[in-house]
């Protein structure tokens, strides 16, 4: 028998000690939580991506009545930046959440599977890692890529 342990690591911050670049990042992922359309669940995402050009791209997740229409913040900013901008590296993307009483979290959320994969997918289009910042009132996650959201991942080497 062999154990096989993967280590991932993750930085806490508090906002005063991030740069103003990740911060600014994080105020536009906090106000993009105000475009969110959760009529259902009441929780209000908001995302938002850094381009390798410096620009600043958001999203927020949006409901359906049928359900499994509706999309993650984070997915819709990463295929909206990845349309928009096609050449752009996305090289940091800031979540933050609000519950239904709209207060921020105090402890981060952490993207739901389907939107690890998509952020991998995005890390390896550019083959560049992509910084990962979970804002949560008690402290700011940092993470340095997908790969630790998403260790003993699925990608398109698999199937070389
Ligand atoms: N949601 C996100 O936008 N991102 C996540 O990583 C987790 C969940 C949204 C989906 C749905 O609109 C609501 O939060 C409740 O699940």
């Amino acid at each position: 028998m062999k154990e096989l342990n993967i280590q991932i690591a993750i930085k806490i911050y508090d906002l005063e000690e991030l740069s103003e670049s990740d911060r600014e990042l994080l105020g536009a992922a906090c106000e993009a939580t105000n475009r969110s359309y959760a009529p259902y669940s009441h929780f209000s995402v908001g995302a938002a991506a850094r381009l390798a050009s410096g620009a600043i791209v958001t999203g927020s997740n949006q409901e359906n009545a049928a359900y499994p229409s509706g999309l993650c913040a984070e997915r819709t900013t990463l295929f909206y930046a990845n349309s928009q901008y096609p050449d752009q590296a996305v090289e940091t993307l800031a979540i933050a959440a609000r519950n239904e009483r709209g207060e921020f979290l105090e402890d981060p959320i952490p993207p739901c599977g389907a939107c690890r994969q998509v952020m991998l997918e995005t890390e390896k289009r550019f083959n560049r890692p992509m910084r990962i910042l979970l804002y949560g009132r008690k402290g700011i996650y940092e993470l340095k890529s997908v790969g630790a959201l998403l260790p003993l991942s699925f990608d398109a080497s698999a199937m070389e």
